[in-house]
């Protein structure tokens, strides 16, 4: 603690440090592969040439995989609930911003992408600037600092346990500290062994336990593999 000054800057030290250390994956996916993705990216990128690209970095692990049978329909049917954002924040992101392509979001929405894993940052920053949007990521613990952006949509994606996991409570209050119009949770429904175990069930009791004393509107989109909880909040009073 007393070289880092606080206790508080000496978690976020520590946190850090984990996150370095951890290992030369980033979700799973090995830093070569990255490599690999990023040295193979079309010059001229429009979504439906960086898709191809993408589907297959995200096939080489489990986690990633996961999510690959839904985009074809996922940003559909949640930007036909929330509207299509002008301004995204996508928080504990992982490689969720590799998505973008499925996305259609208009030239030069603003897409900020914040992750603990500073290598996962660094991945990202090579990527983003194929995407067309003004897209940026960067180095950040959500449980340290609030972003200050004001958003349309923040993103919270199967992170939620482990948020729960740092520090019990954080998923409602990263919620309600968020700038953001909607904020899309979701869960998955499966545990990586690939045992159902009733994730979904559970998740589905744990949100409403913790929306019943949060003004929170709530529109769920179930699917096999991932729930999500499209949550609207009221405006701030003034
Ligand atoms: C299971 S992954 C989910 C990735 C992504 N949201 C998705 O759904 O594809 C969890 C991510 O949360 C990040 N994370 C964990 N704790 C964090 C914290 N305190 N602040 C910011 N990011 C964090 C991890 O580095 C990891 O990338």
């Amino acid at each position: 603690v007393s070289r880092s000054g606080t206790r508080r800057e000496a978690v976020k030290s520590a946190k850090r440090k984990l996150h370095q250390v951890y290992g030369a994956y980033v979700c799973g996916i090995s830093e070569k592969h990255l490599q690999v993705f990023i040295k193979g990216l079309p010059s001229a990128a429009a979504a439906d040439r960086l898709r191809p690209h993408v589907t297959e970095l995200l096939s080489t692990h489990s986690s990633t995989r996961e999510r690959l049978p839904l985009l074809e329909h996922l940003y559909d049917r949640i930007f036909g609930v929330t509207g299509v954002p002008s301004k995204i924040l996508d928080v504990a992101c992982g490689l969720h911003p590799l998505e973008i392509p499925w996305m259609s979001l208009a030239a030069g929405t603003m897409y900020v992408a914040l992750d603990i894993d500073r290598r996962q940052a660094a991945a990202l920053n090579m990527f983003l600037p194929y995407t067309g949007l003004s897209a940026r990521a960067e180095c950040w613990d959500i449980l340290v600092e609030v972003p200050p952006w004001q958003v349309d949509v923040a993103f919270v994606l199967k992170t939620w346990p482990c948020l729960e996991r740092q520090e019990p409570g954080a998923g409602s209050t990263l919620v309600n500290s968020l700038s953001a119009d909607w904020v899309v949770v979701s869960f998955p429904t499966q545990s990586l062994s690939g045992s159902k175990r009733r994730m979904g069930l559970s998740y589905r009791r744990h949100m409403a336990e913790v929306s019943r004393s949060q003004s929170w509107e709530i529109t769920e989109l179930s699917f096999p593999q991932e729930i999500f909880f499209l949550i609207r909040k009221p405006p701030p009073s003034v």
